[in-house]
C-alpha cells in the first residue's frame, strides 16, 4: 500500500525527470482478464483527465475489457476524479453511493477511483477507513500500472491503494484509445510549478515536466496519418513548455513544428499570461493552422487579489497582453476564467473584476466560487464573507458574462465560418462541430460530412451557440 502524503507532494528539487518509454506491461495472468466482461468509465474535470480516461480505456482493452455507456452492465467500473473545487469531490461521493449500490446486488463488480482526488491525504484515508468496498485506489503518476494494482487487489482479496506523491517523471508509451476519429488530446506537458496558492494542481499533478519536442511531433505526425483533422496541445501551463528542457526550445518552436505537420487545426491550453511571450503571438498570427482561439484566464480584476493569489500580473499587464493578442491576431476569439469571493475579496476588489470583464468583453468565460482546498496557501486565508454574498456576485459577474457572449456570437450572423463536423447533434437532423474560434455550432448536415471542415453560413444566433446551414461550393 502506498499512501498519498501531502507535504512530499508540495516538494520541489532539482532532480531532472527521467523520460520511460517501456514501464507499461500487462501481467500475463491478467491479459485476458475482462474477456466477455465489460468497462465504464465516469470522468471529472478538465481535458488532462478525459485525455487520461483514454489512456485508462485503451489499457482496460488490452485487458480483454469492451466499453459499456450503461453502469448497470459494468463489470468494472472506473471514477476518474478531480479535485479542483469542492463540487467535483461531491459529486463523486454522490456517485459512488450508486456504485455502492449495484456493487450489493452483483458482488463481483470491480471499483476503482484514480485521477486528482486519489492524490489526495483526506480522500485516501476516508476511502480507506469508510469505503473499503471500493477494490484499488491509484493516482495520476502511475495509471499505467493499473493492471499491476488490479492484480494486487484480486490476488490478495482487499482493497489496494498505490498512490505516489512525487514531483514525477515522463512515461511514453502508454497506449490510447481516442474518443474521437477527428480531433485528438495531446499532451505536450504534465505537472505545474506555478503554485497559484488557490491551486491544488501542483500537489496532485507533480512538478512541470515538458515531453520532447520530437516526442510530441511524431505523435502528431502519426494522429496525420490516420486522418486526424485536429489537435488540442494539453498542459497546466503551456506557455511554460520547454522551460524545464534546457535545450533553448519554447512554447513557439513547438508550435510552429507541430503547424508543419500539416494539421488541419492546432488548439492549446490552458495558458497562463505570464509565459505569453510575442513570439508566440506572431506565429499564432501567422500560421493558418494554428486555431484564433485563446484561452487566457484572468481569475481576478483586483491588483490585491492577483497577489493574495500569486499570479504574477497585475490587471493593467492582462489587459495589456489581451490588447495585444486582439489587435495581432485576427478575428481571434479570447475566453477566460475567473474566481469570486476569494479570501479577502471586497465588493470594490469584485467591481475592478467586473470592470475588467467591461473592458475585455470577453467571448465567453468560464466563473467558479472561491473553494478551499487543503494543504494550498489560500485554505488558511481568512473568508468572511456569507454564502449569499458569494451566490450574489457569482451571479452579477454571469449576467455580464452572458451579455458580451451573446455580443460577441450576434457578431456571426450571417457569417460564413469554417466548421470542423465532428459529432451528431442532440438536435434531430444535425451535425455539431466548432468554428475556428471554438464557437458550438449546429448544423443542418447528413452524417456524410462527419469529420469534414465545412463552410457554414450562420442563420441564428444564441448565447452559448450557434445555428448554420452547408454552404456548397
Ligand atoms: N476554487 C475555485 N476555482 C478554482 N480554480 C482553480 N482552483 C480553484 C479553487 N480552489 C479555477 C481557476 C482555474 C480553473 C481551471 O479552475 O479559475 O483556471
Ligand atoms: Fe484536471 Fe485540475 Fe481536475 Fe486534476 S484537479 S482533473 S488537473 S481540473
Amino acid at each position: 500500500m502506498n499512501l498519498p502524503n501531502l507535504h512530499e507532494a508540495k516538494l520541489r528539487t532539482k532532480k531532472e525527470s527521467k523520460i520511460i518509454k517501456d514501464d507499461y506491461k500487462i501481467p500475463n495472468d491478467m491479459k485476458n482478464i475482462g474477456k466477455n466482461k465489460k468497462y465504464y468509465i465516469k470522468t471529472y474535470g478538465c481535458q488532462m483527465n478525459v485525455h487520461d480516461s483514454e489512456n485508462i480505456s485503451a489499457i482496460l482493452e488490452d485487458m480483454g475489457y469492451t466499453k459499456t455507456d450503461d453502469l448497470n452492465k459494468a463489470d468494472i467500473i472506473l471514477l476518474n476524479t478531480c479535485a479542483i473545487r469542492e463540487n467535483a469531490h461531491n459529486k463523486m461521493f454522490g456517485f459512488l453511493g450508486r456504485v455502492k449500490h449495484l456493487k450489493e446486488s452483483k458482488n463481483d463488480i470491480i471499483c476503482g477511483i484514480c485521477g486528482c482526488m486519489a492524490q489526495e491525504e483526506n480522500v485516501v484515508e476516508s476511502i480507506k477507513n469508510k469505503y473499503k468496498w471500493v477494490d484499488i485506489v491509484f493516482g495520476t503518476h502511475n495509471l499505467h500500472k493499473f493492471p499491476n494494482i488490479l492484480k494486487e487487489s484480486l490476488d490478495k482479496n482487499e482493497q489496494e491503494i498505490d498512490v505516489f506523491s512525487i514531483e514525477g517523471d515522463i512515461y511514453e508509451n502508454i497506449p490510447v484509445k481516442r474518443d474521437s476519429k477527428y480531433k485528438a488530446w495531446v499532451n505536450i506537458m504534465l505537472g505545474c510549478d506555478k503554485f497559484c496558492t488557490y491551486c491544488i494542481v501542483p500537489y496532485t499533478r507533480g512538478k512541470q515536466r515538458s515531453r520532447m519536442p520530437v516526442d510530441i511531433i511524431n505523435e502528431v505526425k502519426d494522429l496525420v496519418k490516420n486522418g486526424y483533422k485536429e489537435v488540442t496541445l494539453l498542459g497546466q501551463n503551456v506557455n511554460a513548455y520547454g522551460k524545464d528542457l534546457n535545450i533553448n526550445y519554447t512554447m513557439g518552436d513547438l508550435l510552429l513544428d507541430v503547424s508543419k505537420t500539416g494539421i488541419d487545426r492546432i488548439r492549446f491550453v490552458t495558458s497562463h499570461p505570464w509565459d505569453f511571450n510575442d513570439k508566440m503571438i506572431d506565429i499564432i498570427s501567422k500560421c493558418d493552422n494554428i486555431m484564433p482561439y485563446i484561452h487566457l484566464p484572468l481569475q481576478s480584476g483586483s491588483n490585491k487579489i492577483l497577489k493574495l493569489m500569486g499570479r504574477r500580473y497585475t490587471k493593467e499587464k492582462y489587459i495589456e497582453l489581451f490588447n495585444k493578442i486582439k489587435n495581432k491576431i485576427p478575428n481571434v476569439s479570447i475566453t477566460t476564467d475567473i474566481i469570486v469571493a476569494f479570501p479577502g475579496e471586497t465588493e470594490e476588489d469584485f467591481n475592478e473584476t467586473l470592470d475588467v470583464v467591461n473592458t475585455c468583453k470577453f467571448d465567453s468565460a468560464f466563473s467558479f466560487i472561491y473553494s478551499p482546498r487543503e494543504g494550498t496557501p489560500a485554505a488558511k486565508m481568512k473568508n468572511s464573507l456569507t454564502e449569499e454574498e458569494k451566490n450574489n456576485r457569482l451571479y452579477k459577474l454571469n449576467e455580464l458574462i452572458n451579455k458580451f457572449a451573446n455580443e460577441a456570437n450576434q457578431k456571426y450572423k450571417d457569417k460564413i465560418v469554417p466548421v470542423l463536423l465532428e459529432s451528431v447533434s442532440e438536435k434531430k437532423d444535425n451535425l455539431m462541430g466548432y468554428t475556428d474560434t471554438m464557437k458550438l455550432v449546429n448544423v443542418k448536415a447528413s452524417e456524410k460530412y462527419l469529420g469534414e471542415i465545412v463552410n457554414v453560413k450562420i442563420t441564428d444566433v444564441k448565447t452559448w451557440s450557434l445555428d448554420g446551414e452547408i454552404v456548397e461550393e
